[in-house]
């Protein structure tokens, strides 16, 4: 099978593998593992911040980094198909007892328009004061979008200028980074705090990295132990990290070149709506046509590829390439699309 469901499904490399045997290790809780150290400062220097602090899971990331910004009942501005708002669970509203402003964007986009506006709200007794602003890059339900540098930077500029602080999730910021040529520290420049992922387009078995300012990420490690998220010899995790960063970033390149391969076969379909491919999301738009999502990916399985369905109001199916995607796999798929749309 071709498994085109996610980035998340990528393995990692023997040497990957290698580098967790190799691994000095000590008790993370204590901050006695020296793998996870080294794995902490390299992230926070990569993103150009003062600390990093090592998690589980992405979606980990994101909550402590919410945890350590906001108070109960403080408001959060966030794009309405955000993966914080649609596949977190909630936990802004659960855990942090926060209240979302919800704005739509283009792709992902946000119109600092709409931003401003939440942002500037005369004080009134009724209202909730948004305390932090949730940015994603590249934006996953976006089709993997860029977010442009202007629009970051004057999105930032608005929260801080209200008082309130900017994280982004960047999951793929090394994706929006190799995509756009701009260094990921300087993506991240205008923000307070940042969330990467390990565990995908980088390859890592597990994993996700939050780096800010050494006060935020103190205040962060005990809000990560609040949730569970303390863990002992943790340099089994970090040390595939170590590996990650210094050898899997500029590959992501040819993830992005394979995207497009896909994304080419799409557009030859008549009557189909591609989202822009940015990266290595690609995601077919189906709304208005005969085909479901439920058709599609039946139809694809029995080619041997499996791609995922996003059922609703606007049905769409997303493709993703990644570390262990070929050239030669790609090419079948680009192959049999005009096979399934026919
Ligand atoms: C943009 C984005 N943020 C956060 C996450 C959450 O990461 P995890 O699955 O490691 O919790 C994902 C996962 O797909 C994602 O795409």
């Amino acid at each position: 099978m071709i498994d085109l469901r996610s980035d998340t499904f990528t393995l990692p490399s023997k040497d990957m593998m290698e580098t967790i045997m190799a691994a000095e290790l000590g008790d993370d809780v204590w901050e006695e593992d020296p793998t996870v150290k080294k794995l902490e400062a390299l992230a926070a220097d990569k993103l150009g911040k003062e600390a990093g602090l090592l998690v589980s899971s992405g979606t980990q990331g994101n909550l402590v980094a919410e945890m350590t910004h906001l108070n109960r009942g403080d408001g959060v501005v966030l794009e309405v198909e955000s993966h914080i708002n649609l596949y977190e669970v909630g936990g802004l509203a659960q855990i942090c007892g926060a209240y979302p402003f919800l704005v739509k964007g283009q792709n992902g986009l946000m119109d600092p328009k709409d931003v401003e506006a939440i942002f500037t709200r005369a004080y009134n007794v009724h209202y909730v004061e948004p305390k932090l602003l949730c940015l994603e890059n590249t934006h996953n339900r976006g089709g993997g979008k860029v977010i442009p540098q202007e629009n970051i930077d004057s999105l930032a500029k608005i929260a801080h200028d209200n008082g309130a602080s900017v994280h982004i999730d960047g999951a793929r910021v090394f994706n929006a980074a190799v995509a756009s040529g701009i260094p990921a520290s300087r993506i991240v420049k205008n923000t307070d705090s940042v969330q990467i992922c390990l565990s995908k387009g980088l390859g890592c078995p597990i994993g996700s990295v939050i780096v800010g300012s050494k006060e935020f990420i103190h205040k962060a490690r005990k809000n990560r132990k609040v949730v569970g998220g303390g863990m002992r010899q943790a340099g089994i995790i970090a040390a595939p990290g170590i590996y990650a960063l210094n050898n899997m970033i500029d590959r992501l390149e040819e993830d992005h070149k394979h995207a497009k391969i896909i994304e080419k076969a799409f557009l030859e379909i008549p009557g189909l709506k591609v989202k822009d491919v940015d990266s290595n999301i690609i995601i077919a738009d189906l709304t208005g046509t005969k085909w479901t999502p439920e058709r599609v990916t039946e139809a694809f399985k029995k080619k041997g590829i499996l791609v995922s369905k996003i059922p609703g109001i606007q049905p769409m199916v997303r493709l993703v390439t990644y570390f262990g995607i070929t050239r030669e796999d790609v090419e079948k798929v680009a192959e049999v699309i005009p096979e399934i749309f026919n």
